[in-house]
């Protein structure tokens, strides 16, 4: 699984960043930034980093991009203002750029459209982009060893357009900001009809297209994600019904309130670092309804509004099947054969479906499924997930001297923001400060090796 390398051109980056979501593209400007202020002192030394992303081009959750759905974080949790108000990459900085600053405070709002809030993130991309191989899918990390050591990575990306040949980058430090994997019930594949939120704009606007229009949609789930979904579907399509299947009696109200928003905050991170597996969970079980399965107070309000109305015009298109669950979703044709169960009653109803609409969240992979063999190196807990110091890097064996950081996927270890934006800017830089503390004490020729020419498979 390793193999050893003789000495060459120095040609090993920093860090390599897989992925190019909020989180590393945080710590690009984290780097940038520390590198700008480096400018003149003696003695220190540039990181040198390179990102890599499978999307043609930067995107944020693309497929929710609704155009009435807003940011549930604070536009002050932006990319940086956490851990350096003064940056020119904050909310604030693409505002005065878009000459929309004034309009913006005018409007007395913490909290803008995802819509606007992507221009902002794809804005800040856009002015570190030389360091980002967009298109390009990472599939594979093979360890690099130096006498008897894991000195580093060769970091294997696949052109996705399969136009060249797979790039490989050698580094000291690979920072997996990969992002969450979507989730279906078992036995449920996406397809046409078929589909995960994730994807709900592009295959909405294919099905707007279709003759005869759509008489029913149903759409599972009871999180914010369904009910924007839901929300969208019943005004688009006009024509159809819309059916809410929820585990639930009615949806949830997200409990944004002050003291319980600092479940979010920075030092939230050490508390819950430092707490017992008890405690964690505890913390976990009372503010899960700061994120989990909840929604936009506002958001609930409207659809009830509209449920109601529809009942006093006696046309009810927006049907709240609660209580409930789908135990079947089968393709036919055009249509989807779904059977829904009464939690109550167990009584079953089969409702033909032109859609169904999957809004059943995200899992989080196991940073495992890009190492291979190599991931037998990782230390774990009794419940068998990974290891995870306090700088968010993975603990390993003591041979491995190469650094694995992981951006999400640490919500066992540092708590509820761990794949959220809210600490995007702190961690980003905790992770950076611990990379640049230990490159202090590396022996630099043990890395200078140029990447393998290529690797088979
Ligand atoms: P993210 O998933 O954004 O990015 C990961 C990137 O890695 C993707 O671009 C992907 O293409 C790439 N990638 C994956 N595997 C790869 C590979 N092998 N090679 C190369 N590239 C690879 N949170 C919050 O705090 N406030 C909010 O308002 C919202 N709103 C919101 C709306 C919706 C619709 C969703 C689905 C989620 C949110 N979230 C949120 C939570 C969300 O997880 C968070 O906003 C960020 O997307 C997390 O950023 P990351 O960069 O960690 O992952």
């Amino acid at each position: 699984m390793s193999e050893e390398l003789s000495g060459g051109e120095r040609s090993v980056h920093d860090l390599v960043g897989v992925g190019f979501g909020p989180s590393n593209l945080a710590l690009a400007i984290a780097v940038a930034e520390h590198n700008a202020d480096l400018q003149g002192r003696p003695g220190g030394r540039a990181v040198t980093a390179t990102f890599v992303e499978r999307q043609p081009q930067f995107g944020w959750h693309r497929g929710m991009l609704l155009t009435d759905a807003t940011m549930q974080v604070s536009f002050l949790k932006d990319l940086v203002t956490l851990r350096n108000p003064r940056s020119d990459f904050s909310f604030l900085s693409y505002l005065q750029s878009r000459d929309r600053l004034i309009d913006f405070i005018n409007h007395k709002n913490f909290f803008p459209s995802r819509v606007e809030f992507h221009d902002y993130l794809q804005w800040a991309a856009d002015r570190v982009d030389g360091n980002v191989a967009y298109g390009h899918e990472v599939v594979a990390v093979h360890p690099v060893t130096h006498a008897g050591e894991v000195t580093s990575f060769d970091v294997v990306a696949r052109d996705v357009a399969g136009a060249s040949e797979p790039l490989i980058h050698r580094t000291r430090n690979l920072v997996l900001g990969t992002g969450l994997v979507p989730r279906l019930p078992d036995g449920v594949t996406a397809d046409a009809r078929i589909w995960h939120t994730r994807d709900l704009l592009p295959n909405a606007e294919r099905l707007k297209g279709m003759s005869p229009s759509p008489s029913r949609i149903i759409v599972v789930g009871a999180g914010q994600s369904a009910a924007e979904a839901v929300d969208y579907l019943h005004r688009e399509f006009p024509a159809a019904e819309v059916c809410a299947v929820i585990t639930r009696y009615g949806y949830s109200p997200a409990d944004d309130s002050a003291f319980a928003n600092r479940v979010f905050d920075p030092a939230a991170v050490d508390d819950y670092y430092m707490a017992s597996p008890q405690v964690k969970q505890m913390i976990l079980d009372y503010h899960g309804n700061t994120n989990y399965s909840v929604v936009d107070h506002d958001l609930i309000e409207d659809l009830y509004r509209r449920v109601y109305q529809e009942k006093v015009r006696g046309e009810e298109r927006l049907r709240l099947l609660n209580v409930s669950r789908v135990v079947q979703a089968v393709r036919s044709g055009d249509r989807v054969q779904t059977v829904v169960e009464s939690m109550i009653t167990g009584s079953r109803t089969a409702l033909d479906a032109d859609a169904v609409v999957f809004a059943t969240g995200y899992r989080t992979p196991d940073p495992a499924w890009l190492l291979g063999d190599f991931a037998e190196e990782f230390q774990r807990d009794d419940a068998g997930q990974v290891r995870v110091s306090r700088d968010y890097r993975i603990e390993t064996t003591p041979r491995v001297r190469a650094g694995i950081y992981l951006q999400g996927g640490t919500e066992h270890t540092h708590g509820i923001s761990s794949s959220l934006l809210s600490n995007t800017s702190i961690r980003s830089a905790e992770i950076l400060d611990s990379i640049v503390e230990y490159s202090e004490f590396a022996d630099p020729l043990a890395f200078d090796s140029p990447p393998a020419a290529s690797y088979a498979g």
